[in-house]
């Protein structure tokens, strides 16, 4: 553990064991004034002791030993003032940089199936999958950094009523026709032209009737409907995986999981919910009543699982979800990064799955499900984001507006380079941008859309980060070295040296923090206080024209200072250009 707040925390409570016997207390480290840190704990323990606060964090001092870290000092009504010394901080860059996990812990290994991005088929992704897409890879990249199982699982809506018009419309058209490659180029203009036919009354509704008669043949599994069915999924694929590869996102084709995969298990779900008695018959239809819903007038909330018409809905499929990943997939723990305005189902769809014992394994431990909220994306009105029109916004769209901005702020700061180095610069800046402002602000809270604000090159954005990440890399063309190879001894000499030294030395710290948390926003924090050290390291303390070995050490920093930021980029996602 690399972290100075964690060494230091570990060896306050062990001075605590010692002085008054009493282990696992909290150090309660803080920010300092006046030192790297200081730990509060004799405060809060001096009452649960009978001491006053200054006896007490004396008592801690004296069995506190940090001679090989730093120097400790009672201050104020018992605070330990901690400042961990110069030679501490080199020992510990000279282990981060020979790491190349760059201190990021290996945690013990879990299984962790994370549902998300989870558009819908012959539907134009909208913004809120944008955000269920960006998050939920970013999850995933710093889990499996931590050394986890996961398991993506794309829940796409390929299933339910809409596909018998949306069958019938594209047997109308054939499958190699080009209204059928409307489904990869542009799915709601083949949704909307189904629904203009399903709706028409010109034919007496004669085409409505087949369309729900359609229906009815899909889920009964008849070869001809089943064909045409796979045939529209393929085409939706090709839209998925149009916008992933845009968006630099790692979900493949193995990771589809879609609502229909699920069919053959709903019959079965219903069943054993009766035989546990936890689903009953109400007005027609078979609900669950997880305890202590309740809806207007504090009537039970009912869990649909089975409507009148004998048809599964969504929640019957979410409980198969939640058994599947249980059961098969092995779960320790279930994240489903999906939009906060579901989070009533999925509170229900948790009470339910664990009334049914699907979330208890042999061995009576426990599998944990977890719904990732994810907040809007709001327009400047503070609407929901739409088009002028009030139409949906088309992703597609949007990631070009964004890659096409970020071309006139690169041709205006590059016009010496090539027409195509500027187009592979400004699609990395230009989605890196769309992506960084999703994972700055806390996944749950919703955020104002705004090109200007994104693809700002000061602030906490994108663009920043990268032109941090070029900056340094010219840097070291300059001085003609590879940056790899910087791994001389670091002396800190210089406060901004020193606040730059530290805050590497959180970087594996903050990663166990994102997996832990769900929280990929304390990475991008991270990532920007870092940025914001170096540039005020490189403000201060010249490098380049510095003696041979302040130089040496400092090209080490500012290597490492790279290498953590092309690391923590690649978790969020995000590309960082050569050259900026
Ligand atoms: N397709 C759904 C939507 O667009 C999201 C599905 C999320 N995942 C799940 N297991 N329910 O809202």
């Amino acid at each position: 553990m690399l972290d100075a707040a964690s060494v230091l925390g570990d060896r306050v409570s062990a001075a605590i064991e010692s002085a008054f016997g009493l282990s696992g207390v909290d150090p309660v480290l803080r920010p300092s004034q006046f030192a790297d840190t200081q730990a509060n704990a004799a405060l809060a323990l001096a009452k649960r002791i009978g001491r006053n606060p200054r006896e007490a964090a004396a008592a801690i001092n004296e069995h506190l030993d940090l001679s090989d870290v730093g120097t400790v000092e009672v201050s104020g009504p018992g605070f330990l003032n901690i400042t961990v010394s110069a030679d501490w901080i080199a020992g510990q860059l000279a282990t981060l940089v020979a790491d190349e996990r760059l201190g990021v812990p290996r945690q013990e290994r879990r299984t962790i199936p994370v549902d998300y991005s989870a558009p819908n088929v012959a539907k134009e992704m909208h913004v809120g999958h944008l955000r269920t897409t960006i998050v939920g890879d970013s999850l995933v990249r710093s889990l499996e950094a931590l050394g986890h199982h996961v398991i993506r699982q794309n829940h796409i809506g390929d299933w339910g009523t809409p596909f018998g018009m949306l069958i019938e419309h594209l047997l109308e058209v054939g499958e190699d026709s080009p209204e059928a490659d409307l489904l990869a180029t542009d799915p709601n203009a083949f949704y909307q032209a189904a629904r203009a036919k399903f709706d028409s009354t010109d034919d007496g509704g004669a085409w409505a009737t087949r369309a729900r008669e359609r229906v009815v043949k899909l889920q009964a599994k008849e070869p001809e409907s089943l064909e045409i069915w796979r045939g529209m999924i393929e085409h939706s694929k090709g839209y998925f995986h149009r916008i992933y590869s845009a968006l630099d996102v790692t979900l493949t084709d193995d990771d589809l999981a879609g609502e229909s995969t699920y069919d053959p298990m709903l019959a079965g779900i219903c069943d054993e919910l009766i035989d546990r008695g936890l689903a009953v018959e109400s007005e027609g239809a078979l609900c669950v009543f997880p305890e202590g819903f309740t809806g207007r007038e504090g009537k039970p909330l009912p869990l649909i699982v089975r409507k009148s018409d004998g048809g599964y809905g969504y929640a019957t499929t979410d409980l198969a979800t939640i058994k599947h990943r249980a059961r098969t997939l092995g779960a320790d723990e279930i994240l489903y990064v999906v939009g906060a305005s579901q989070a009533l189902h999925f509170k229900m769809i948790f009470w339910a799955a664990k009334a049914a014992g699907w979330l208890t394994r042999a061995d009576g431990s426990e599998v944990t499900p977890i719904h990732v909220q994810i907040g809007s994306v709001l327009g400047e009105d503070g609407k929901i984001l739409r088009t002028r029109s009030g139409a949906p916004l088309r992703l597609s769209w949007l990631l070009e507006e964004a890659v096409e901005k970020a071309g006139t702020v690169v041709a205006q700061s590059r016009p010496d380079l090539s027409d195509d180095e500027r187009a592979v610069i400004a699609r990395q800046v230009g989605i890196g941008s769309v992506k960084y402002a999703d994972l700055s602000v806390a996944h749950d809270t919703d955020y104002v859309f705004d090109f200007d604000r994104m693809l700002a090159l000061t602030g906490n954005t994108g663009p920043y980060l990268q032109y941090a990440t070029a900056r340094i890399r010219s840097i070291f063309r300059k001085a003609g070295l590879d940056p790899t190879q910087a791994r001389d001894a670091v002396a800190v000499l210089e406060p901004t040296e020193r606040v730059l030294a530290l805050a590497l030395l959180r970087y594996g710290a903050t990663v166990a923090e994102v997996g832990d948390l769900q929280a990929p926003h304390r990475l991008a924090g991270y990532l920007f206080e870092l940025a914001q050290a170096f540039t005020s390291f490189y403000d201060a303390c010249p490098v380049l024209t510095a003696d041979e070995d302040v130089r040496r050490s400092r090209l080490t920093l500012t290597a490492a200072t790279l290498a953590v930021l092309d690391h923590g980029l690649g978790l969020l996602g995000i590309q960082a250009p050569e050259q900026m």
